[in-house]
């Protein structure tokens, strides 16, 4: 059977975007920006978003579109061995991973959707969360949610995910848009832009470890990369378009709508005199905002409209990443779509009733989990891309664009050079801080730089032998 693509170029980047916009720019992102400072986390986000999020972006689409494949039979295709193969494997478990826990806020959402209805969570905002957020109740929301996404994945890449996307995604960013007219007049929303555009020098200095790792998780979390969606969504694309171009046009989508969703969000927090947005966390959406919603006039069908764009922006999302696996088991062990769909939603089924269940279990794989499985998947591409592509990723990269191949080699750079070492200096302060232990930064910085360089350079010594033992 021939593979499916996408339709049209804005058929791939919405979907692409559906992917990008989702609970990591409406819930993740407010608050965040909340906790660390606002205007500081922004600019470092935005900062860690240019010059690392869209180049490991464009190398996921790189990889993706060059073979044609989902993530494992790609990293194996192209470079001829079945160890980069299993480095691909990543991706299948990331893919189950963050779906696992994904799915149970996907669910509070829906959840709370149906409640904005009925205004059961208007009075003791607070209370209702914590009644809802982990049992029962929750797991069934989670199956719900999960059904939903497996419906649209089994439905396959045009008359599923395209056309499921290329409804939701305007929808979702005219919504957005509208809401955050409205936030505007409320009476705190002066407030609230001063704190998410105003930039303290002071506060930066002071926590400055603590934001860059934050910013740089939030930043590859929102653009999806490191999991191998964006290689999985590109392997269906065509040769005439520009990765680059359309690379830059889906974060600075992407980027808009957390902007967006920020003017929403933090004004309804402002607004609401017990509530305090530095603190309030994960809840800030469900306790914050919905504490918000349940005092101002008109709240109900405010809710109701809320929660319908944050529930489509989630299932644009959750299905890019059931896709992973999905795509797997269809290209590399010849299942049928929906099969694979059904298999591998039951095994979800059970990860995410799981967290559903525990608090400890979401907390783990929703944090350090997510983030060590982002961060090492991003620096296995970009490592991939440079090194074992090499000149072939340059070529890959101008292919449909009417940039010199200079763009290209100073992208490969880039990739190649300046990133391995600073993905690896976020995760090994990631990994010590959940640890709880302490080291100087400097000495993090150079063993980053070392190991990087270090994996770089074998990685480069392996792939010009086989070249040039197939050349021979
Ligand atoms: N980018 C999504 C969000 O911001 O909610 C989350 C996500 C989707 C992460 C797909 C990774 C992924 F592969």
């Amino acid at each position: 059977m021939a593979r499916e693509s996408w339709t049209s170029r804005i058929g791939f980047i919405l979907a692409a975007v559906g992917s990008a916009v989702g609970l990591g720019n409406i819930w993740r992102f407010p608050w965040m920006t909340a906790e660390n400072g606002g205007s500081a986390f922004l600019v470092l986000y935005l900062g860690i978003v240019l010059a690392v999020g869209v180049p490991g972006l464009v190398a996921e689409f790189v990889i993706g579109r060059r073979a044609g494949k989902s993530p494992v039979g790609a990293l194996e295709s192209l470079s001829g061995s079945k160890h980069w193969g299993k480095v691909g494997l990543i991706t299948v478990l990331a893919g189950l991973v963050l779906l696992s826990f994904y799915s149970v806020v996907g669910g509070w959402i829906l959840r709370y959707f149906f409640a904005s209805a009925t205004g059961a969570y208007f009075d003791a905002p607070g209370a209702y969360f914590g009644s809802i957020s982990y049992g029962a109740g929750a797991a069934g929301f989670h199956v719900l949610f999960l059904a939903i996404t497996a419906g649209i994945v089994a439905g396959g890449i045009r008359g599923g995910i395209e056309r499921a996307t290329t409804v939701m995604m305007p929808i979702v960013i005219l919504m957005l848009g509208a809401l955050a007219v409205w936030a505007g007049g409320l009476s705190g929303a002066g407030e609230a832009y001063d704190f998410f555009l105003t930039f303290d020098a002071a506060y930066v200095q002071a926590n400055a470890l603590d934001i860059l790792l934050s910013a740089a998780g939030q930043a590859l979390f929102t653009l999806s990369v490191g999991a191998g969606t964006m290689i999985t969504y590109a392997s269906y694309i065509g040769e005439d378009r520009s990765l680059p171009a359309d690379g830059s046009i889906i974060a600075l989508l992407n980027t808009g709508v957390g902007v967006l969703a920020g003017f929403v969000v933090l004004p309804l927090l402002f607004s609401t005199p017990n509530v305090d947005p530095a603190t309030s966390g994960p809840g800030a959406l469900f306790v914050g905002v919905a504490t918000a919603f349940g005092e101002l006039p008109g709240g109900r069908l405010l809710a109701l409209g809320f929660f319908a764009v944050v529930s489509l922006a989630a299932l644009s999302s959750s299905i890019s990443m059931l896709e992973i696996p999905v795509a797997y088991l269809v290209d590399e062990h010849g299942f049928e779509r929906k099969t694979a769909t059904a298999g591998l939603a039951a095994f979800v089924l059970v990860t995410g009733t799981v967290s559903a269940f525990s608090s400890e279990v979401f907390g783990i794989l929703a944090g350090p989990v997510v983030d060590i499985l982002l961060t090492t998947g991003l620096f296995a591409f970009v490592v991939f891309a440079a090194w074992v592509l090499g000149g072939d990723a340059v070529e890959e990269f101008t292919l449909g664009t009417r940039f010199s191949s200079g763009l290209g080699d100073a992208w490969r750079l880039l990739i190649g050079v300046v990133l391995p070492p600073f993905l690896l200096f976020t995760l090994f302060n990631g990994i010590l801080g959940y640890l709880g232990w302490q080291a100087p930064v400097e000495y993090v910085a150079v063993a980053a730089i070392f190991v990087g360089l270090a994996v770089v350079t074998s990685v480069q010594r392996v792939a010009s032998t086989e070249r040039a033992d197939n050349a021979a």
